[in-house]
């Protein structure tokens, strides 16, 4: 199973604030927003992981993640020259997929519940067709809408719809067989030039591929492409840090807690680090472990 995080935006809607870094580098409370993509993929058991992003940005996510090797993963980069939409990825990582199921994260989503690595466990066996998950929000004119039936098939998804059909947004997290590659390069550019991961869905949708999986109202999802979303975002997971005192989207402890490496290297990973709030927590969780 691989993993990609698409991080190639403009991000203009966020300038000036994300003129000089990417949107994706901005921080949600403690840590840099692509840290929670990252730690999805992770608590997924993903350890070959694409990160696509624009020319610009390509060395600041270097310099931030590098090979992965710190955290166990094996992280390669690609760029997105022009912004084709978000079903272009699956053309950019061809190669990198190599013809295995795949897990599309957009780098500005960013999901927190305790059932959560159980609920990615699950979807991953599956190896036929592909899964999305939909989320109750009360804007749906702004997302991907999804309708279902009662056994989580999709009826219909329709993209930043007039009138949604639903409440459910298609959040930006998407799980695929092997076949996507070939289905990406039937998609066709929409009236603003995007080759749609709507479309795409819906190639899946159309031959009776596509499930859904509904998360409850009590699940923690934001899509962090606006000042207010960051915000709410960053007062959300301060809140449920301080509330279950652990840290959320903190890649360094899921490696730990995944085996993806030992506490030895942690340790050397992070002593150079002083008076820092982020480390201090990591070197009390490896005194504890
Ligand atoms: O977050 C969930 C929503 O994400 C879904 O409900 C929608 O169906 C889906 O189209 C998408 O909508 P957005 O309006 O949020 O898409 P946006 O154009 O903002 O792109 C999402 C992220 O993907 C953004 O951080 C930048 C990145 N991106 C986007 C495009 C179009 C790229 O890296 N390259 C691209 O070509």
């Amino acid at each position: 199973m691989k993993g990609i995080i698409l991080a190639a935006g403009s991000g203009t809607r966020l300038y000036p604030a994300s003129l000089p870094i990417s949107k994706i580098l901005l921080p949600i409370y403690d840590k840099p927003m692509i840290y929670y993509p990252l730690s999805t993929l992770m608590l997924a058991e993903i350890r070959d992981v694409l990160i696509i992003t624009n020319q610009s940005d390509h060395a600041a996510f270097k310099r931030l993640l590098g090979d992965g090797s710190h955290l166990g993963i094996n992280i390669q980069y690609s760029i997105q020259r022009v912004q084709r939409g978000i079903a272009d990825a699956f053309i950019i990582a061809e190669e990198f997929i190599n013809r295995e199921n795949v897990v599309l994260i957009l780098g500005d989503n960013v999901f927190y519940d305790p059932s959560f690595p159980t609920l990615l466990k699950n979807i991953i066996k599956r190896s036929d067709g592909a899964t999305i998950l939909g989320h109750k929000v009360s804007d749906p004119k702004r997302f991907g809408v999804v309708e279902f039936d009662e056994n989580r098939k999709v009826i219909s998804l329709e993209e930043k719809p007039e009138n949604p059909k639903s409440s459910y947004a298609a959040t930006g997290l998407y799980f695929y067989d092997d076949r996507v590659c070939e289905y990406a390069k039937q998609v066709v550019p929409s009236s603003r030039g995007e080759l749609e991961i709507t479309d795409l869905n819906k190639i899946y949708m159309r031959n009776g591929k596509l499930g859904v999986e509904p998360l409850g109202d009590e699940f923690t999802w934001f899509d962090t492409g606006t000042h207010d979303s960051i915000l709410l975002a960053s007062n959300k997971i301060k809140e449920l840090e301080l509330k279950n005192k652990m840290k959320i989207g903190c890649i360094e402890e899921i490696a730990l807690k995944q085996k993806f490496i030992s506490a030895e290297d942690l340790t050397r990973n992070i002593n150079k680090y002083k008076d820092n709030g982020y480390y201090d927590y990591l070197k009390e969780l490896v005194k504890n472990s």
